[in-house]
């Protein structure tokens, strides 16, 4: 058999991707890149705003018309497929494999049976199932919990991927040595709410560590880097911060969503937290890490947004002056709380203010990148980029990186670089040695190239 699998959402998504392909590989099956030639293809789905699930349901009438013509299975796994909203898609366009996100392991039994086959029951097998890391990768993402034990009012995730369950440590630990042994430099630890990591066991036997002491037994892993993704500011404690700084491994890089400034929305988001208390984590964020490099999630034009709450959300963002951040115009989901209770904004409304939330992060980014230029970065540089006289990857804070090749450090790896130019999406610098020195750069360098990587000096 051939698959091909296509992915949508988040690294969560991603994640599973890889577990499945290799569960898929384990069966005899081969993984290829083109759609073309498979006779297996199976699309991981997001359902956590409109355009993804749109998305999928133009992939699935294609994919009705490709059946019509030649075998192929057509299969639907993740956030999606655990919703009505999936299920009546996969009806009306012929889906032969539904597999909500804690029924992963089914696709063995899915493809021996000959007939429709829908696994929407949450499991916990997937849990001590250790996929393979992937080859030849620097980088790899480690779940470490799923499910979500919040009930933000806007958000599908805890219907799509159930009640929070963590990982045990061993598991984790487990999976983290296979990933040592195949090179991996750079793991990220991934769940919706990191930081309530081990909350959902209670005192079980066996012991599960805070989400602090868990860094701290990954970061002394040997792991050359560590970062994780989400954390809440509910969960979040100053414990979290103090691991941070008294790990080396750990990368001075937090991705805590705010998704507004205005405590009126926050409150009718049901997030658990103030604008007061969401900056107080952020103090203390710096307080124990002076260089941190701080992201956020925001959701503009929730229902009921004023203008002043919206001005509210602009203030915040330059009282913390976030390095990066992803920004959303409200998307109403059917089955969440707000869908049922509030009335959406107009269109128009919620596009006019992502535009000026985006013009204001953009000038965020420029300034504090701009900061960066003249400092050595460590850059995890995962490959060429798209002029092949360069490599491309991104620094502990996460920022993404271009340098030119240099003779002796033209293959991905980890390096030091100094950055000499910045953008507000983009870093650009040069490979230096241990001593701070240029290594010289590869002679087939593009003129262009050569341009962008001569240092400039900083104002
Ligand atoms: N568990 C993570 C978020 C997962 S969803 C957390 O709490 O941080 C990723 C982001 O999508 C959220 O942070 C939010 O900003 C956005 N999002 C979720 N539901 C949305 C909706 N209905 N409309 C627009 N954005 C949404
Ligand atoms: Fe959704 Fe909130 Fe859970 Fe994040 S914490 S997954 S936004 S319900
Ligand atoms: Fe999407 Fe599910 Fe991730 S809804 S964002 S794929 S958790």
């Amino acid at each position: 058999m051939k698959a091909h699998l296509i992915t949508y959402g988040c690294q969560m998504n991603e994640y599973d991707t890889h577990l499945v392909e290799s569960q898929l590989v384990s069966f005899g099956a081969a993984i290829v890149d083109s759609a073309d030639e498979a006779d297996f293809i199976l699309i991981n789905t997001c359902a956590v705003r409109g355009k993804p699930v749109e998305k999928v349901r133009s992939l699935l009438g294609n994919l009705r018309k490709v059946k019509a013509q030649r075998p192929l299975v057509v299969g639907m796994m993740g956030c999606l497929a655990q919703l009505d909203e999936g299920q009546q898609m996969a009806r009306k366009f012929g889906v032969d494999v539904l597999l909500g996100p804690g029924s992963l392991l089914d696709i063995g039994r899915a493809l021996e049976s000959n007939e429709r086959f829908w696994g929407l029951a949450f499991k916990d097998d997937l849990h001590d199932h250790i996929p393979p890391p992937p080859t030849g990768k620097l980088q790899a993402h480690l779940t470490i919990m799923r499910g979500c034990d919040h009930h933000c009012t806007y958000c599908i995730v805890p219907t799509t991927r159930g009640p929070q369950v963590s990982r045990h440590p061993d598991d984790i630990l487990r999976e983290l040595d296979t990933l040592l042994t195949a090179g991996v430099q750079e793991v990220t630890l991934l769940g919706q709410n990191v930081n309530a990591y081990g909350v959902d066991q209670g005192a079980k036997l066996g012991g599960y560590p805070s989400f602090a002491n868990l860094l701290r037994l990954v970061g002394r892993s040997g792991v050359r880097r560590v970062k994780f993704t989400t954390s809440h500011p509910m969960n979040f404690t100053e414990d979290v911060a103090a691991a941070m700084a008294d790990t080396p491994a750990i990368c001075e890089y937090v991705h805590l969503p705010v998704q507004s400034g205005s405590n009126r929305v926050l409150r009718r988001m049901a997030r658990e937290y103030t604008r007061e208390q969401y900056l107080a984590h952020i103090a203390a964020i710096r307080q124990h890490l002076p260089h941190a490099v701080l992201a956020t999630d925001i959701i503009v034009g929730f229902p009921g947004e004023t203008e002043e709450d919206f001005q509210e959300t602009l203030s915040l963002y330059d009282e913390v002056g976030y390095d990066s951040a992803y920004m959303f115009a409200y998307s109403a989901r059917p089955g969440t709380p707000s869908y049922k209770h509030f009335d959406d904004l107009p269109r128009e409304v919620k596009t006019e203010r992502l535009g000026r939330l985006i013009a204001r992060q953009k000038d965020w980014s420029a300034r504090l990148n701009a900061r960066k230029v003249g400092t050595v970065q460590e850059v995890l540089l995962r490959g060429d980029a798209h002029d092949p006289s360069f490599l491309e990857g991104h620094t502990r804070g996460n920022h993404p990186t271009v340098v030119p090749k240099a003779i002796g450090a033209n293959q991905p790896g980890v390096y030091r670089v100094r950055i000499s130019h910045a953008t507000p999406h983009m870093m650009y610098g040069h490979l230096i040695d241990a001593e701070g020195r240029d290594l010289p750069e590869l002679p087939t360098l593009h003129p262009e190239a050569a341009a962008l990587s001569t240092p400039l000096t900083m104002a």
